[in-house]
């Protein structure tokens, strides 16, 4: 059976077509105070959004998206029933999610920045591109579409930029690995990872489990449509530096540590590459910086750790409980917040860290149980302790593992260096369905 054909030109560019590199990128939440103010600007936006076809288009690295939360889609006056229809996460929205996402304590929803979280927050509008310059002229398109416009109210906004190297605050190069879509165009990271049935990303496809599953109703709603999640991730950067100096006898053990950490070198080579020492020139080689898998060369971890980052988020062919393929992501994060200048292991007090993008379309299976079980527990691949060293929920008392002979290296201990900041689930609607939105009349 052939794969039906992607309706590239009713999908959100920012479904399918990685962020640009280098970027800068803006979110601006919105609360839509008129029914009929927030339908017209459905309708305006619609005419702005970039949508993932013509690939080769000039315009390509610039995207404008527009994203709706439950509350949003209530506020526009969209029929109970069809709301009943969307997933029950999404219904639910993230901070009600909290506990099981780990956002407990000081991450908790009582300490996020103000409106995150809250019931005011209804639309997202999203643009990245590769300049300044371009990234201004696509706001001023969407600026357009809501300045005067009484009754939509801008309440939050963030401004994100690549660091130097491409890398997030920790230091590490990141951007790196993105799962391909079946008839997206776009080749995968890892020549070893098959492209995926378009039903994992985008609404309204067969997907990996060989169905094609409910979708939002009514149909031109749902169809073409994805979810995506928000998370405003602060980063302890001076914390992190002090661990890794704490727990090594030298400047070349912190960097290892770091490595064993994540499962790549700051410069992004992965230790399944280069296990003892870094390679800055496999790091940046998009050829091969994603290139293998773990089963048969490194079962047991002695390179990457089973507890790393990247072998968590995504533990490729090794033996763990389930099956990975059905807990991919596709993510688009970009970096906000100043530098830590280089050797600094104080806190300066500036906030720093990871606007993190999710887009799937699952919520379930997909970003909360990566979130819950891959991330903040160790059973799936048959540890009994320890949460992700990098951005696990950690307590005082939190373990990583490091697989070594004679005997493995216990690090005791890890304080938490990714604390959340506030979030939202919410809805990617197709081109057709912000028309449609725009176009509501009860
Ligand atoms: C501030 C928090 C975080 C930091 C600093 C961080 C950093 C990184 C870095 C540097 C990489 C390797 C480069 C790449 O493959 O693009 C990576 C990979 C990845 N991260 Fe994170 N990350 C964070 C949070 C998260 C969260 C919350 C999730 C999901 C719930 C996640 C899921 C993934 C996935 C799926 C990969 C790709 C793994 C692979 O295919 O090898 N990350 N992350």
């Amino acid at each position: 059976m052939t794969a039906p054909l992607l309706e590239l030109d009713d999908i959100q560019s920012g479904v399918l077509r990685p962020r640009p590199t280098p970027y800068v990128a803006t979110y601006v939440l919105f609360r839509i105070d008129r029914r009929e103010a927030g339908r017209e600007l459905m309708r305006r936006l619609s005419g702005v959004v970039t949508s993932a076809a013509r690939p080769e288009s000039s315009g390509r690295d610039t995207w404008v998206s527009v994203a709706l939360t439950y509350q949003g889609l209530k506020a526009l006056g969209v029929p109970q029933d069809s709301l009943n229809s969307f997933s029950p996460q999404f219904q639910e929205g993230m901070a009600a999610r909290a506990t099981k996402l780990g956002d407990v304590g000081e991450s908790s929803p009582e300490n996020w920045e103000r409106p995150l979280g809250s019931p005011d927050v209804h639309v997202v509008i999203t643009a990245v591109s590769k300049e300044t310059e371009q990234l201004e002229s696509a706001m001023e398109s969407a600026r357009k579409a809501y300045r005067e416009l009484p009754g939509i109210t801008a309440i939050w906004r963030q401004d994100c930029h690549v660091r130097p190297g491409e890398r997030e605050a920790f230091g590490f190069r990141d951007g790196i690995g993105h799962p391909a879509v079946e008839g997206s165009g776009i080749p995968s990271t890892n020549p070893n990872e098959r492209p995926f049935k378009a039903g994992e990303f985008v609404l309204g496809y067969p997907d990996e489990m060989g169905e094609t599953p409910s979708i939002p109703q009514p149909e031109i709603l749902g169809r073409n449509g994805s979810y995506v999640v928000f998370r405003k991730l602060h980063q302890r950067v001076a914390a992190f530096r002090r661990y890794l100096k704490e727990n090594s006898t030298s400047p070349e053990a912190e960097e290892l540590l770091a490595a064993k950490m994540m499962g790549r070198w700051r410069s992004g080579a992965p230790l399944a590459r280069c296990p003892m020492h870094d390679d800055p020139e496999l790091g940046a080689d998009p050829a091969r910086n994603n290139d293998f898998l773990f089963k048969q060369s490194d079962p047991i971890g002695y390179n990457t750790p089973a507890g790393s980052h990247i072998r968590r988020m995504n533990p490729r062919d090794a033996d763990i409980a389930g099956v990975a393929r059905i807990h991919r992501m596709v993510r688009r994060g970009t970096s906000y917040g100043p530098e830590l200048p280089e050797g600094v292991l104080d806190d300066d007090g500036m906030d720093r860290g990871l606007m993190f993008a999710f887009v799937g379309a699952h919520l379930g299976r997909q970003f909360e149980f990566v979130q819950a079980d891959w991330m903040n527990d160790s059973t799936f691949f048959g540890a009994t302790a320890g949460k992700d060293p990098i951005a696990g929920a950690h307590n005082e008392g939190s373990i990583f593992d490091i697989p070594n002979r004679p005997l493995r290296k216990r690090l005791q201990g890890l304080p938490r260096f990714v604390v959340t900041r506030g979030g939202e689930y919410c809805f990617l609607p197709g081109l057709r369905a912000l028309c449609w939105l725009g176009d509501l009349k009860i």
